[in-house]
């Protein structure tokens, strides 16, 4: 079934790298809306991203090619004008415990506050999924653990690459 409203809805994120965590809210609501755009943040305040935009554009560009109504974009600035540009008005945003619930919530409500005809729709992880996070993915291949299971081969391949690059391996 599908929702009926705006039919576009915008899954944002920084991305880097994407999980099989991401991947499952990707595939989840790639059913839901008619067109489904992956929004790769460009402009990171957190911290300096291991992988460029191009990689994580690619990446998701790569793991996605069996979805044909997920396109991958990136974005600069505030997220609710990225949304307004492409008429979307529903942002897709997964949870994963109680720990995401207060930050998300703050998210939700500015993003309300800034643009009101978006609404923000939470999507729950998949169990299996639920202690991940592109963090803890880095952590583990940059001294050589290996990421079976938590991303994408080609994500795992790039992540092995990268620790070579960086003399970590
Ligand atoms: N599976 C696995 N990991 C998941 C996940 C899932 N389903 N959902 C979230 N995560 C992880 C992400 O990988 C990320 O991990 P990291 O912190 O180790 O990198 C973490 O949870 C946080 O994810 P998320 O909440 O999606 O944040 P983000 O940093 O990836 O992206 C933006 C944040 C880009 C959406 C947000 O900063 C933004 O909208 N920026 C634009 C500026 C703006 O409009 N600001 C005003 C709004 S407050």
């Amino acid at each position: 079934m599908k929702v009926n409203m705006n039919q576009i809805a915008i899954y944002p994120g920084s991305f880097d790298p994407v999980t099989n965590g991401h991947l499952d809210i990707i595939k989840r609501a790639a059913k839901l809306y008619d067109h489904l755009i992956i929004a790769v943040a460009s402009n990171m305040e957190k911290k300096t991203p291991l992988f460029t935009i191009d990689e994580r554009i690619n990446m998701l560009r790569e793991v996605c090619s069996n979805l044909p109504n997920v396109e991958v974009d990136s974005f600069k600035g505030l997220l609710v004008d990225y949304a307004k540009k492409r008429s979307a008005s529903t942002l897709v945003k997964g949870l994963r415990a109680v720990s995401d619930f207060e930050y998300e919530l703050q998210m939700a409500l500015t993003n309300r506050k800034l643009n009101p005809d978006v609404e923000t729709i939470f999507m729950m992880t998949a169990f299996r999924y639920i202690y991940l996070s592109s963090s803890i993915v880095k952590q583990v291949a940059l001294v050589g653990g290996n990421t079976d299971g938590m991303v994408p081969p080609l994500v795992a391949e790039k992540l092995i690459q990268k620790a070579k690059e960086l003399g970590r391996e």
